[in-house]
């Protein structure tokens, strides 16, 4: 995580500009005076900085949050707050003189909103959850010319990694998705994808609801498959193996398929490892029996007018409302010179979404981004718009 150690933070005038980057406001924290976001745009990307006391010495660093695209950017960025602050600066690992010309240059890399708005139309689609080296992405995507693969992982430099790989190689049939793949499935159309693989996830065996296999996520997963498209998975892990077998079975109108020890054409690192370590590999493979409806999905996520004063907005630390289907947990307050904002987890528990939302005078809006559109933050949204609304 980039970071820079400073002795002291110093506040600079908002909104300001400095070699590309705008620093638009700040927000503190209402509760603990020492942290502070700092709202920044560096090219279309827009996220926080934190100003946080860690280990009794003061760090500013991004906010896990509104985690931007790009690395590159958040290093411009911090690099270029502390040049404008005059801050002292006591260590960092942030390069000073970075090139990034692979990442300036991608395409590939696609915003949530890019699907939500106009998923692809492509004849073949498949997409690869977690796809950490990116190893069988890049060798499906150059033997698949015709497909377009979506790639999606939570990890920024292995996304980084692969980007890098997708320049290099001039392959045009990637795109990169830097999200919750479970969160994801929610907006991709019924019965349009060819395959989904699902390779050695993470096995969370002492946190099952992390678990990228689930009811819900084999629900959605049938839901967005052709008929006769495949979910794929494969894992070294014996426990995640009948966890998933046992999740798998309960669906009707799909046919599974088990191998142990199966050869693939391309070997990932992973299990390049528990090959080493000569443990058994597990593939459970489900094919799609059934035509889904189409998605359906109404409302947005706008605001009537707030009747709540920003005092009574701020008293909201803390709470948390369990609503059917669904939750909101406001997590932490922070004043703004013109207004408040909050910090809330919200939709279902299983795969909360973590968002911002500021409020000036009787105006409520999401920030930087709108949630997705799905059942339980649509379902949370209403409660939130209603109880603003007083
Ligand atoms: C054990 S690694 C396996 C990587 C790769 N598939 C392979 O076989 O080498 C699991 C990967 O899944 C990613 N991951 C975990 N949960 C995820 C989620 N909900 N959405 C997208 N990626 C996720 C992790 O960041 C990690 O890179």
């Amino acid at each position: 995580m980039p970071h820079l150690h400073i002795s002291e933070f110093k506040e600079i005038e908002f909104p300001s500009q400095e070699d590309g980057v705008s620093f638009n406001f700040i927000a503190d924290n209402a509760n603990h005076e020492e942290e502070k976001l700092i709202s920044v745009t560096v090219d279309e990307d827009e996220f926080f900085l934190l100003v946080v006391d860690e280990d009794k010495k003061k760090l500013l660093k991004s906010d896990k949050l509104t985690r931007p695209a790009s690395i590159y950017n958040v290093h411009k960025a911090l690099l270029t707050y502390a040049k404008l602050s005059k801050m002292d600066v006591l260590s960092s690992n942030v390069p000073q003189n970075q090139k990034n010309m692979h990442l300036q240059e991608v395409t590939a890399l696609k915003d949530i909103n890019y699907f939500a708005t106009d998923f692809p139309k492509n004849k073949n689609i498949r997409i690869e959850v977690g796809f950490g080296s990116g190893r069988h992405l890049l060798h499906q995507a150059i033997n698949n010319p015709e497909t377009l693969f979506i790639g999606i992982e939570i990890h920024t430099p292995s996304i980084e990694q692969v980007l890098k790989q997708i320049t290099i190689k001039n392959i045009d049939n990637i795109v990169v998705l830097s999200y919750d793949a479970r969160l994801f499935m929610e907006l991709v159309p019924s019965n349009v994808i060819e395959k989904i693989y699902v390779h050695f996830p993470v096995p969370w065996d002492k946190k099952p609801h992390r678990r990228v296999i689930s009811t819900t996520f084999i629900q959605e997963a049938r839901r967005i498959l052709k008929v006769g498209g495949t979910l794929e998975l494969r894992t070294d892990s014996e426990n995640y193996y009948a966890y998933s077998y046992e999740t798998f079975i309960a669906f009707n109108k799909t046919t599974l398929h088990i191998n142990k020890n199966k050869d693939i054409a391309i070997i990932s690192k992973y299990e390049d490892r528990w090959r080493k370590m000569e443990k058994n590999i597990y593939d459970v493979t489900m094919i799609n029996d059934e035509e889904s409806p189409e998605l359906s999905l109404e409302g947005d996520f706008n605001f009537s007018e707030v009747k709540l004063s920003g005092h009574e907005i701020l008293k909201l630390n803390k709470k948390i409302e369990k609503i059917d289907g669904g939750f909101i947990n406001f997590e932490r307050s922070y004043m703004l010179k013109d207004g408040v904002m909050l910090r809330l987890s919200m939709g279902s528990f299983d795969k909360p979404e973590h968002l911002y939302l500021i409020v000036k005078k009787d105006k409520a809006f999401y920030y930087p981004n709108i949630p997705l559109k799905s059942k339980s933050n649509l379902v949370a949204h209403k409660f939130l718009n209603e109880a603003l609304h007083g």
